[in-house]
């Protein structure tokens, strides 16, 4: 009989793709799972969020760089004691280079031990022709063969972690500049975009601290007329040219 009980998925995902992929994943753990939306300012959530031994933690995260989204704070919360977790590090079918070992050491700082690690494409967001509609049914037994050996990892005892690509301690690359504008002819000033932007980078005069911002776009996705525009043109047609053919999903685990 399986250790563990149930599923506790955290995610970060301000236009959809990375929660999608979460959700299908914790389908095939065939475990009550509940989702603990962590798109919002770090603050806004509590202290602690306990896991317990027998539940298994799916972090869920998009590749912003090559890492997992620069936010202070981002998933601090989570307190493991001693249980699985495995990192989901979702992306825009160009590469996830360092997301899944940099968040898995995050993990085991909080007292995780990470069994396993999978990358799934889903649509980027500055490209949406990249990675449409995945995950896919081509996906889906990828899936399930991942789920299946992560439950066979939660047997050993004690857990061991995986090993999972990447260099936690590689220098992060600057971003590749977006222009973002807000259309002051649509925009009503209702103030979500402020109370959504998970970097803290708008202030209530609705100025935009660049240093802040990570360009993930929940203000866009936020808001009710859709006054918040990014200019991905050039960065769009690099990644179109350079990174359309379809990559397979990898997963590592125990
Ligand atoms: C600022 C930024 C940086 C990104 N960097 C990468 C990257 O390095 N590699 C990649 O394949 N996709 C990259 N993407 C695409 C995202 O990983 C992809 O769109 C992801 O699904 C977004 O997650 P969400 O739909 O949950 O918001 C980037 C997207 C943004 C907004």
């Amino acid at each position: 009989m399986s250790p563990i009980k149930a599923v506790k998925a955290a995610y970060f995902s301000p236009s959809g793709g990375t929660k999608r992929a979460a959700m299908l994943l914790c389908e095939q753990f065939g475990l009550p799972a509940e989702p603990i939306d962590c798109t919002c300012q770090p603050a806004k959530l509590p202290a602690v969020i306990p896991v317990a031994k027998d539940e298994l933690l799916v972090l869920a995260l998009p590749v912003y760089g090559g890492f997992g989204p620069r936010v202070e704070g981002l998933f601090s919360q989570l307190r493991g004691q001693g249980g699985p977790c495995v990192i989901l590090a979702a992306y825009g079918n160009r590469d996830y280079e360092n997301a899944l070992a940099a968040a898995a050491r995050q993990m085991a700082e909080q007292g995780f031990v990470c069994v396993g690690g999978i990358a799934p494409i889903t649509p980027h967001v500055s490209a949406p022709s990249l990675g449409a509609g995945r995950p896919d049914e081509e996906d889906m037994p990828v899936f399930a063969a991942f789920a299946r050996k992560v439950l066979a990892a939660c047997e050993n005892e004690p857990l061991r972690p995986a090993a999972l690509p990447g260099d936690a301690d590689a220098p992060r690359k600057p971003l590749r500049p977006t222009g973002r504008s807000r259309d002051k002819e649509r925009c009503n000033h209702c103030g979500r975009c402020v109370r959504v932007c998970p970097a803290g980078a708008l202030n209530e005069l609705l100025e935009v601290d660049s240093e802040k911002c990570i360009n993930c776009m929940a203000c866009r996705f936020a808001c009710p007329t859709y006054a918040w525009q990014f200019d991905t043109t050039a960065v769009r047609a690099w990644l179109e040219e350079n990174f359309s053919a379809r990559r397979a999903v990898e997963w590592f685990a125990e």
